[in-house]
């Protein structure tokens, strides 16, 4: 059982919050570009029905972007199984940014090579059942909730409107994908649904409780009741060190060494096997697309813990 208290998420903040100077504001969605680089948080949430421990600004309201990825993974995995969601995307890594159209070309059959890029994400997100977008947000929405504990979260909607004027690249990816029969239906109303899952908005310490579910295997962290199925959380976490940090997540599963999801925002939530959920805010980012002060936090609270599952 790993254990970490709000002294050691002040004084490992404190340490690496300079490293903010190192990283870029994500710009390519206009609303995230006024985000301020000072802004940093951290929470951890334990298991076990404990208080969340947390440091820096834990009230602060940011887009969960990429996060959205396993979510909605487990939710398409929740309503149609393994068998259904791997015939439309697969369970290998790339080694190109997140945002990379080349192997969608190459690769036969022409499906994403996982979930966690923006293909393999649009290419899920297609399948959330709904009668239209407005009630497949609300199917992500409510797992979002369920998952955090908390029935006021909503997403932003001058950040998702923003992502979706903008999102020409996904829907370059998303018309290529229907073209090869990967995506159905309407590519706007695909774009709809996605980037208000990527606007879907939370602090660090929500983001930690939905960490904590998965690290205690799609249970509730404080009363243990089931909210994933345990293979949902398994399969998810194993997206999270195979391919959860992008063309990073070699170089992060040997320092870190934790199933993580990063998003473009500025935030990283981690999974800490049987003790708890760690989420870390600071919008600064590498050229990975990965928070800086982030991956040094994480990285040198890995070494003062010793939590590598590996
Ligand atoms: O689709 C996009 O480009 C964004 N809404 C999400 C990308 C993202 O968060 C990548 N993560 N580091």
């Amino acid at each position: 059982m790993i254990e970490i208290d709000e002294k050691d998420l002040h004084y490992w903040l404190e340490h690496v919050k300079i490293y903010a100077n190192n990283g870029k504001v994500a710009d390519y969605i206009p609303a995230l570009a006024n985000q301020q680089p000072e802004i940093n948080a951290t929470a951890f949430y334990p298991i076990g029905d404990k208080e969340v421990a947390c440091a820096g600004q834990a009230d602060y309201s940011f887009t969960i972007q990429s996060v959205s990825k396993v979510l909605t993974l487990a939710l398409a995995l929740i309503q149609h199984g393994e068998q259904a969601v791997f015939s439309r995307v697969g369970k290998e890594p790339s080694s190109d940014p997140f945002y990379s159209i080349q192997k969608l070309e190459v690769e036969k059959p022409s499906k994403p090579l996982n979930p966690m890029i923006n293909a393999g994400a649009l290419a899920v997100t297609n399948m959330i059942r709904g009668r239209g977008s407005d009630e497949m947000v609300q199917e992500i929405l409510n797992l979002v909730r369920l998952l955090a504990d908390d029935s006021s979260i909503d997403y932003d909607e001058e950040v998702a409107r923003s992502e979706f004027e903008t999102a020409f690249l996904n829907r370059a990816l998303s018309y290529f994908m229907k073209q090869n029969g990967i995506i159905t239906g309407s590519v706007e109303e695909l774009l709809d649904v996605y980037t208000k899952q990527c606007a879907i908005t939370v602090n660090v310490k929500q983001l930690a409780r939905i960490a904590a579910v998965f690290a205690n295997d799609g249970k509730d962290p404080d009363t243990n009741q089931p909210l994933l199925p345990s293979h949902v959380a398994r399969v998810c976490k194993t997206f999270m060190v195979t391919c959860g940090m992008y063309d990073a997540s070699g170089t992060f599963a040997i320092n870190v060494g934790i199933p993580a999801k990063s998003g473009v925002s500025g935030c990283i939530m981690g999974v800490i096997k049987e003790s708890g959920g760690l989420a870390v805010f600071g919008p600064a980012l590498d050229e990975q697309g990965n928070s800086v002060v982030g991956m040094h936090l994480l990285k040198d609270l890995a070494d003062d813990k010793r939590w590598s599952i590996f």
